[in-house]
């Protein structure tokens, strides 16, 4: 691999003892709010609390670990690496500044599928009758981080899809995308404390903690497999 571009020299446990540092990780976590005007958005439910998670599950397994972190709520943490996004076009922008330097892409944004054709300037009048808004779709950031890829880069996606078609519709993403990997992600934990999901890998396996865990647990548990599919490429 190519050196890093030398902006993790202060960081990870690791570092500071004799093992070399692990691969390096970009995680993406929370919501895009795509602006109708300057007050109002559109976006999805995402606290951004399992990509927050994740990525310090990265730092703790001595991983070089930077976070792209949407708007939301940012709690102290341990990660030195943070950019803030608001709309799909800033991650956009900060996934092409930073792919090119990172191993493994998780992309556990909640990235919205539409923002507003055309936002408009300070805060429009509330109307009585019904409006509508004409909405563009967004681009699939994962997709193009995909194009922009090496082979020896890794890129996990996320799907988030009722219980009852979470295997189909997570295996139909898995080779839309073109992903390593997706986490596949029960509706019915959206917002909860304990999770309960597992991988499908893009060789038809499936990788499964086989219990419930809480987003910190499954942080590191998604950190583990995702260090050994990338060691294992
Ligand atoms: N994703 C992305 N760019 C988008 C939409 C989604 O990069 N514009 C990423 C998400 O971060 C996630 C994966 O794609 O890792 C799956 O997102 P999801 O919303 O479940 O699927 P979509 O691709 O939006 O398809 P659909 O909404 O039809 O299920």
């Amino acid at each position: 691999m190519p050196p890093s571009a030398g902006h993790f020299d202060q960081e990870t446990p690791n570092r500071r003892g004799s093992a070399p540092p692990g691969p390096r990780i970009l995680v993406t976590a929370g919501p895009t709010h795509e602006p109708i005007d300057e007050v109002r958005f559109i976006g999805n439910r995402s606290s951004g609390r399992m990509g927050m998670a994740i990525a310090e599950a990265g730092v703790q397994a001595g991983c070089p670990t930077t976070l792209l972190l949407g708007p939301v709520f940012q709690p102290t943490t341990g990660l030195k690496h943070i950019h803030r996004f608001q709309t799909s076009l800033d991650l956009r922008r900060l996934i092409k500044e930073q792919w090119p330097t990172h191993d493994i892409l998780i992309m556990a944004a909640a990235v919205s599928d539409f923002m507003p054709t055309n936002s408009t300037r300070g805060k429009g009048p509330r109307r009585h009758g019904p409006i509508s808004l004409d909405l563009t779709p967004t681009p699939d950031l994962l997709q193009e981080a995909v194009s922009d890829s090496l082979p020896t880069q890794t890129l996990i996606g996320f799907a988030l899809e009722e219980a009852s078609d979470l295997e189909e519709k997570g295996r139909r993403k898995l080779e839309n995308k073109g992903v390593h990997a997706i986490v596949a992600n029960p509706l019915e934990t959206m917002d909860a404390d304990i999770i309960r999901g597992f991988m499908m890998i893009h060789d038809g396996t499936i990788r499964d903690p086989g219990t419930h865990m809480t987003k910190a647990e499954f942080g590191s548990w998604l950190i583990e497999q995702a260090v050994d599919l990338h060691q294992g490429k």
